[in-house]
């Protein structure tokens, strides 16, 4: 009933009274009081004036599965959407529904993690309510190998959607950071269980700093948040709808198609390193040279000084600016 009722009060501009919404509903009007109290202990603001009825004035910055899915425009990706308070990390969680039985596009957030992972065994900090810590899980009929590349499409429908939301530019660093103005705002870590030639599962962990202002000692100086960067507040469930529909369109071509040759050029576009120095760590090697740009499989292509070219995969490899971390 509460969903229903809050529905209700979205799509009306004015006040809407309760014996209008018991009628709607063929519920008491008690019945359609407890739903607005409820609603109103989740944290909208909603305004009850006698002989009008019920406006709402403003939603709460809590993550609630209901709002996320509200307009959410996608076919499967968020069907089942869960949200907890505080959990260890959301890919860890993702993986215990997984082995539960819980189906292809369930997405699940938290407000906080304890133990956020990072890739590399790094910890991932995840402050309470102040970013996005989200898993999607994905059951695709594909060879392992080809995992590596959905890594690049959460990054692409990422960086596509925090665009849409701010006025400075976030770019994407290869193969999955996303950065603003030269610093990290957000990372992705891709786990995947797999047999000898099939994918159990796959979750892809997207963090995003959103409304973060103080970050630790030791990452201060190469992380961020959209909001220092903006300089405001920043609302997140539009965020986190985008980005779901954005990946269930980049994910749709993948599928189809089984490597990234229609999405290349759009990441292209977004990646800050293509046509910039690099060096790379990869396999103990350490590569210098000029990134030319991205292969069919999701590769960094680097022409070294010599002339030389190099393709590197996007599993164990560092990527840095020659002079720092872009
Ligand atoms: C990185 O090192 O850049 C990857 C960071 C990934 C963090 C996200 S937050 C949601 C999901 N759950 C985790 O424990 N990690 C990922």
């Amino acid at each position: 009933m509460k969903s229903r009722v809050l529905t209700y009060l979205k799509e009306s501009r004015d006040y809407i009274s309760g014996q209008e919404l018991s009628n709607i509903f063929g519920v008491s009007r008690t019945a359609i009081w407890k739903a607005v109290k409820g609603l109103k202990e989740d944290g909208y603001d909603i305004k009850s004036v006698r002989n009008k009825g019920y406006k709402l004035i403003s939603i709460p910055d809590i993550l609630l599965a209901d709002e996320i899915k509200y307009g959410l425009k996608t076919n499967y990706i968020g069907d089942n959407v869960i949200i907890y308070d505080a959990i260890d990390s959301t890919n860890q969680q993702a993986k215990r529904l997984a082995l539960d039985g819980l189906g292809n596009g369930t997405v699940v957030i938290a407000e906080q993690q304890i133990k956020g992972k990072g890739r590399r065994g790094k910890n991932w900090e995840s402050p309470y309510q102040t970013g996005i810590w989200m898993s999607i899980l994905l059951k695709p009929n594909i060879h392992p190998n080809q995992a590596s590349m959905i890594t690049l499409l959460a990054g692409l429908a990422t960086v596509k959607s925090i665009n849409k939301k701010i006025d400075n530019n976030s770019f994407i660093k290869w193969p999955n950071d996303i950065v603003i103005n030269g610093k990290k705002v957000c990372g992705i870590l891709t786990e995947i269980s797999t047999e000898i030639d099939t994918v159990n599962y796959i979750i892809v962990g997207i963090g995003i700093n959103v409304n973060t202002l103080e970050f630790d000692k030791d990452i201060k100086d190469i992380a961020t948040s959209i909001a220092r960067e903006e300089g405001q507040k920043v609302d997140r469930v539009p965020i986190i709808q985008s980005i779901l529909q954005n990946f269930e369109y980049y994910y749709d071509i993948f599928k189809r198609d089984l490597n990234l040759s229609n999405i290349i050029k759009e990441y292209e576009k977004e990646c800050i390193n293509i046509n910039k120095e690099v060096k790379v760590i990869y396999k103990n090697k350490e590569i210098e040279g000029k990134a030319m740009g991205i292969t069919p499989i999701g590769e960094l292509v680097i022409i070294d000084k010599s002339g030389q070219k190099h393709t590197v995969n996007s599993g164990e490899v560092s990527v840095r600016g020659l002079n720092g971390y872009i």
